[in-house]
């Protein structure tokens, strides 16, 4: 008796840790996600060489732990660290984009980012490119939280559907099909500090 009243109480003990939200009550400044999410700055100057490979898959994690309508998971990402293949497509957007080129910092077509993830959507699901939307900012955010910067990148992309060489190379990448190529994001270790851009706070309006 004693054994199953001992057993019941650790039992009652245990579900009651499990069963309880986190609660935080740090203030914004102590709390590490809105310190993270305050201090993110899109990076367009980096460092040359590409982001270990280890910490990428962590940031990848973390971008397919978003949440995403009806857990469909409806996004492919292929990350891409060739300097090479990042030259070969930096070239044929340098032949339409002649004068990108000349500014002193340039050194690729992904805002000169040596390590970049593409994330391609489901054509035929209406929320995918929410839900892709979603884990690009969990890689974002995650990448940052651990010195790692980057930039989201709509104008690549659009490139390379629209030029019929860089469209070879993003065919090799094997999306499958249905999937088409949404957005882009360079990461990179940062050789910059950008200041914060204004944001409207009148865009948000409290309803009584
Ligand atoms: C969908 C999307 C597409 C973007 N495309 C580009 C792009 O092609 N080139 C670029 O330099 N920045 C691009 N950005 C980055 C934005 O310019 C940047 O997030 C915005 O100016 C706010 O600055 P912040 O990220 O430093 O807060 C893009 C951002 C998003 C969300």
């Amino acid at each position: 008796m004693k054994f199953f009243k001992s057993l019941l109480c650790t039992i009652c003990v245990c579900s009651l840790f499990c069963c309880t939200p986190i609660q935080n009550n740090k203030n914004d400044e102590e709390n590490a996600v809105i310190e993270t999410i305050m201090t993110r700055r899109s990076v367009r100057k980096y460092q040359p060489q590409a982001v270990n490979r280890d910490t990428m898959q962590v940031i990848m994690e973390c971008g397919i732990n978003a949440p995403n309508a009806i857990n469909r998971q409806a996004w492919e990402v292929r990350v891409l660290d060739n300097p090479e293949t990042i030259q070969r497509l930096t070239e044929l957007y340098v032949k339409e984009n002649p004068k990108e080129a000349e500014n002193t910092n340039f050194r690729n077509m992904f805002r000169n980012a040596p390590t970049i993830a593409f994330i391609a959507n489901d054509t035929t699901f209406a929320y995918s490119p929410v839900d892709c939307g979603l884990m690009a900012e969990n890689m974002i955010l995650s990448a940052w939280s651990m010195g790692i910067g980057s930039c989201c990148l709509g104008g690549p992309a659009r490139f390379m559907k629209a030029n019929l060489e860089a469209n070879e190379i993003l065919k090799q990448m094997g999306f499958s099909e249905n999937y088409d190529l949404l957005l882009c994001i360079g990461f990179g270790y940062p050789a910059e500090t950008p200041a914060a851009k204004p944001r409207e706070v009148t865009k948000v309006k409290f309803l009584d």
